[in-house]
């Protein structure tokens, strides 16, 4: 039907006849001569036609509309000198329309403009009830062709490369244990039996190195009913992979070589290597945060050491409880921000409340080096507490110091969360610098304050590191985290392998040996044939995606994706079935709607 694609055309088929296909993205008629946009998925070409030059195409040319399917043969021609387009790759052509032929019209009123200018007015939901118009424009078709490209880079240089194998596994499965709820279908062969949609490939991977696979790769689909985020999706992809007799230090070195491979052929940035390291600790310490974004400072600073005793009841309580102090300096921030956002109603204020801290205390210093507090604090710190605590946060003038004080989770999901406000806020964040690092030696277990009971951090199948086996409550795990610009972009930890240290595991997180059979049976049992030392990892794919095309929701990096509320708007999915498939499954719901 065609011979080339509109964005293939250059300076060299000047001369040539080309019969191109695609849509309409824009007509013009500059009195008498009627210029089209002709858009296919390689991108735009102008189109002329007129009565003079192009007769047999002109009438035609003067009844199509936007987004109508057409095919076009015609001449490529030079752009005159004062209509070239720099913008366009095929901005020096035109091509004379001697024949167009309707191969489909647009028989309703367009929901939005297809063609795009540069800022994007259209709603998103609008944008997902019409996804299939929404794919025709720059932004979302170049995002899917970078995911494809995405993928592409992964699976030539892992199994090219690097010697791995993709192995499918089963999607009507078992529950997995990632800590999220399952999706469940139920059996129609086996009624009353339910299969769970994986929430990751991770047993069946670890179930492929006992047979031998060795190197395992899956683009995998995985399924987790969670609350959705910005950056979440119920249904996701991820470059899922495990490989035996190799050490946590060589899986992470085969990983950072990929990162980078990634990232030269997508964007044509070298990352140096290694990627730095930090500790769980360090990371919580610093930034309050396991996935800290260190393109920017605004470090943390804990003084529970130097408020220790004082005055000021929240700050002691805080610390005689177990809890700490923490400080996050801003450089500027005197200035920059006022007591008016830092205190009840001000948006400051409100982050600080939503990440469930009470208050926020300060300190100001002032431009001639005085400093300001609010009351409590100026009365009860000494003159001594006053000066170590400028001292240790470096504060000049100019600084202003945010206080977090209760516990320690709190105190660090407040100050990560006022430390990135602020970084976005102050132009802290470089957008076109790319920093990748590790996040290492995470805790084995953490504890569920909710259920009183340990839970495994990462999944009950991370190998504890190899000194701390003898207090596993507190031991850390050999789990690594890979961060991206601050969003957790892939995860994985070398596994157990040897069964006593699986059951110690188990019976620390409160499954008793039952339990974990009823569970895991068919797992733990591979395991006493012969499982090989190996270990893994996770990418989520929609994750880089995002982060790789600058988006800042990762539904932006999805076909098809799900809103917040879990739904597909373009399928109206999730949806009512006939009861007689109901019937069939012997599923009834229980589900009263509210009058
Ligand atoms: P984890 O649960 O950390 O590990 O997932 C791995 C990576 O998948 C991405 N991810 C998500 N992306 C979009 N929407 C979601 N709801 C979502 N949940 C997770 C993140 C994350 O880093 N089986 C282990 C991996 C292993 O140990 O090998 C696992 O799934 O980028």
């Amino acid at each position: 039907m065609r011979t080339h694609y509109c964005g293939q055309i250059r300076p060299e088929h000047i001369g040539q006849t080309v019969t191109l296909c695609g849509w309409v993205d824009r007509r013009r008629d500059h009195g008498g001569v009627i210029f089209l946009d002709l858009r296919d998925r390689s991108g735009i070409v102008q189109i002329v036609s007129d009565p003079v030059r192009t007769p047999d195409s002109y009438s035609m040319a003067e009844s199509l509309r936007n987004e109508y399917v057409v095919a076009i043969t015609g001449r490529v021609t030079q752009r005159p000198e004062d209509s070239l387009n720099p913008r366009l790759p095929t901005g020096e052509v035109e091509v004379y329309a001697d024949r167009i032929e309707i191969l489909n019209a647009v028989r309703k009123q367009l929901p939005f403009q297809v063609s795009t200018t540069e800022t994007e007015t259209v709603r998103e939901e609008l944008r997902l009830r019409y996804r299939y118009l929404d794919i025709r424009r720059e932004r979302m078709s170049s995002n899917l062709k970078l995911r494809h490209e995405l993928i592409k880079t992964i699976r030539r240089y892992l199994e090219d490369g690097e010697g791995f194998m993709e192995v499918e596994t089963p999607i009507l499965t078992k529950s997995t244990p990632e800590g999220a709820r399952d999706y469940l279908v139920p059996s129609r062969v086996n009624l009353s039996e339910w299969y769970a949609l994986p929430q990751s490939p991770q047993l069946f991977k670890q179930i492929l190195m006992i047979a031998g696979v060795d190197r395992y790769y899956q683009i995998a689909r995985c399924f987790r009913d969670e609350d959705l985020r910005a950056d979440r999706q119920p249904e996701f992809t991820q470059l899922d992979m495990e490989m035996s007799f190799m050490s946590q230090d060589e899986i992470m070195d085969l990983n950072e070589r990929l990162s980078c491979h990634i990232l030269k052929t997508l964007k044509g940035i070298d990352l140096p290597r290694p990627f730095p390291r930090l500790t769980y600790t360090e990371a919580m310490d610093r930034y309050g945060s396991d996935k800290p974004d260190t393109r920017y400072g605004l470090e943390l600073v804990d003084v529970s050491d130097v408020v220790q005793g004082c005055g000021f009841k929240v700050f002691n309580d805080a610390v005689s409880q177990g809890g700490i102090v923490k400080i996050l300096p801003i450089p500027g921030g005197n200035d920059l921000i006022s007591n008016v956002r830092i205190k009840p109603g001000g948006d400051l204020f409100k982050e600080a409340a939503e990440a469930g801290a009470k208050g926020l205390a300060y300190i100001r210093v002032r431009d001639n080096g005085e400093i300001d507090t609010i009351g409590a604090i100026k009365d009860n710190l000494s003159e001594a507490q006053k000066q170590t605590i400028l001292e240790r946060t470096q504060a000049q003038a100019g600084h202003l110091l945010l206080f977090g004080a209760g516990d320690r989770a709190t105190v660090n999901k407040t100050l990560d969360r006022l430390r990135q406000c602020l970084g976005r806020e102050l132009n802290l964040i470089d957008a076109d610098q790319i920093n990748l690092l590790w996040v290492t030696d995470f805790p084995l277990f953490e504890w569920n304050a909710d259920e009183k009971r340990l839970e495994a951090a990462h999944n009950p199948f991370s190998a504890p590191h190899p000194d701390d086996l003898n207090d596993l409550k507190t031991a850390r795990s050999q789990a690594y985290d890979l961060v991206f610009n601050g969003f957790e972009a892939a995860g994985g930890s070398v596994r157990i392998h040897q069964p006593e240290i699986q059951a110690r595991v188990f019976e620390l997180i409160g499954l008793s040996d039952e339990e974990a059979r009823d569970k895991f049976g068919f797992f733990l049992e591979a395991f006493e044939y012969g499982a090989p030392p190996h270990g893994g990892i996770a990418y989520g794919i929609d994750r880089w995606v995002m982060l790789l095309a600058g988006e800042d929701s990762i539904r932006d990096a999805i076909a098809f994706p799900k809103t917040q509320q879990a739904r597909c708007l373009l399928t109206d999915a999730p949806s009512g079935v006939d009861p007689k498939q109901l019937k069939e499954l012997q599923v009834a719901s229980t589900f009263k709607p509210k009058k």
